[in-house]
């Protein structure tokens, strides 16, 4: 697989991590890329800087499920078929779990759950349209390791793993890739209210996990081999995970507090 000629459908491709992949994409000869965002300007200024790429501008909230429907719609009248779908939007909100608000709870599951589930249900029909489909959501290292202070957020990006090897599994037959990232701290908006630590950048971020669609591979981890012996003992041995965390407790409660985007 490459991405000449290709058409994509990206959510949250106007900032941070979805901006690097549309502008990926963009340069590896993506042909057409629809992108779903809630800001109509950053929509418009990111169609200005690819004129090589024909757009599809889609204003709207994923966890509105008519939003959904209808970008699955357009794209059927209008190209006909899907190659890549990219489940990439995301919000978060941090904290103790007795201090979410509700609302902000039921945010987190209809933004970085229920969307992605309900755009892959109404894309599958137009990527069993293409020669060759693939999907990739895009999780979160707090996926692979339950973390204290994002519980709702990390069981979100948790379920985007099971997910996705269902949904590949489901798909086989049908030539469809399906495939799951899980970055570590990458400095973008999501980050601003996050205190401290070093972070990856968005470019090396969507460069490796497109790189990993087109490798055909399934999950693809960020955060070196630390990350991967931490996640073989955490489903090995999660109580010597727990001690990991009570080690980092205080220090991960004050720089989670206020963590929030949106
Ligand atoms: N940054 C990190 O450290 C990090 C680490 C691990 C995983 N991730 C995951 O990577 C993905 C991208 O994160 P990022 O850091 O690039 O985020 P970001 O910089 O905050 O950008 C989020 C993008 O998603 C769109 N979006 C957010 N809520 C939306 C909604 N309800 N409906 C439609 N579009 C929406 C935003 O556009 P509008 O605001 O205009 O809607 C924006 O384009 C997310 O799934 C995130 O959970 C990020």
């Amino acid at each position: 697989m490459d991405f000449e000629n290709k058409k994509v459908l990206i959510t949250g491709g106007t900032r941070g991590i979805g901006r690097c992949m549309v502008a990926e994409l963009a340069r590896a000869g993506a042909s057409h890329i629809a992108v779903i965002a809630r800001d109509k300007k950053m929509l418009k200024q990111l169609a200005a800087a690819h004129p090589e790429v024909s757009f599809m501008r889609i204003v709207g909230d994923v966890a509105h499920s008519e939003v959904l429907r209808e970008a699955a719609a357009r794209i059927e009248d209008e190209w006909g078929h899907l190659d890549l779908l990219i489940n990439n939007a995301g919000i978060l909100s941090a904290g103790p779990l007795e201090e979410l608000p509700d609302e902000e709870l039921y945010d987190q599951v209809a933004v970085n759950l229920t969307a992605v589930l309900l755009l892959t249900k109404y894309c599958v029909p137009l990527l069993k349209a293409s020669k060759e489909g693939a999907i990739l959501n895009i999780s979160s290292g707090l996926g692979l390791l339950g973390q204290p202070f994002y519980a709702v957020y990390g069981s979100t990006k948790a379920a985007l793993k099971q997910f996705t090897d269902c949904m590949r599994r489901e798909l086989a037959p049908y030539r469809i890739h399906v495939a799951c990232a899980y970055p570590t701290a990458t400095d973008t908006d999501m980050m601003k209210k996050f205190v401290g630590r070093e972070m990856e950048s968005p470019e090396s971020v969507a460069k490796r996990s497109l790189q990993g669609v087109l490798q055909k591979e399934l999950h693809i981890v960020f955060g070196g081999e630390e990350r991967e012996a931490h996640v073989k003992l955490n489903f090995e041995a999660p109580g010597k995970f727990d001690a990991i965390a009570a080690a980092h407790y205080e220090k991960r409660r004050d720089s989670s507090a206020g963590h929030k985007a949106l």
